[in-house]
């Protein structure tokens, strides 16, 4: 159904058109310790939710040699990472666990589990906000509550069990690349054979969703 074919399309798109970042290296890696790619992805993530990826490279190259592990930054007074050493039992590894940590929310924990510990959970920011308004066509009020746990919602329907942290990492791709807020580039989109906005080409309009 619509739902496999969405996922089979972005993971091609993802495979051949994934970026080379500095942590999708070390979260790739998977003889690497899973604590040293849960750190790295929780840096990372909360550094993209701030500011773009080209940005995001220097800051955080910068931020792993200044505090290789968690250790290191927890020594440098930071809450969460004090929290997660002291109580010893390694990094949290599912949405559950990591939200108990000060300093990771709903975003955050999404991105870690799924990119680094494989759960199949949703992530959305407002790049998968405005892909998944797109694909739906649905036109909402990126300010109401409501709308916001309706697309949370719509995500985790969507995301791949077998690949929810390339899943979401390539949503957000697609919007930040492809999938943009004004003239998005439908001709080259994996996702335009199932996208109900290109169909009835609402695709400049269902962009009320924006500024979520
Ligand atoms: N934006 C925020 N996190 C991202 C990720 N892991 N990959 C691509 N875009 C992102």
């Amino acid at each position: 159904d619509e739902t496999l074919e969405i996922r089979a399309s972005l993971l091609n798109w993802y495979d051949l058109n994934q970026r080379d970042l500095p942590w999708r290296r070390i979260s790739a890696n998977c003889d690497g310790d899973g604590d040293i790619r849960a750190y790295a992805v929780w840096v990372s993530e909360v550094m993209l939710q701030q500011t773009r990826v080209q940005t995001v490279i220097g800051y955080f190259n910068r931020w792993m040699e200044k505090w290789p592990t968690l250790n290191h930054l927890a020594q440098a007074t930071l809450e969460g990472a004090k929290m997660i050493v002291e109580e010893g039992g390694g990094f949290p590894n599912s949405v559950c666990a990591l939200r108990k940590v000060r300093g990771i929310g709903h975003y955050t924990a999404g991105a870690i589990a799924s990119i680094v510990f494989k759960e199949a959970v949703p992530v959305v920011d407002g790049n998968v906000v405005r892909v998944i308004a797109r694909l739906k066509a649905i036109s909402a009020n990126p300010k109401d509550v409501v709308t916001v746990k309706n697309f949370w919602k719509l995500a985790g329907q969507l995301v791949d069990p077998c690949r929810p942290g390339d899943f979401n990492q390539a949503l957000m791709e697609l919007g930040a690349t492809l999938c943009t807020p004004s003239s998005p580039s439908c001709s080259s989109c994996p996702l335009s054979a199932q996208c109900h906005a290109l169909s009835v080409s609402r695709q400049d309009s269902s962009v009320t969703v924006t500024d979520y």
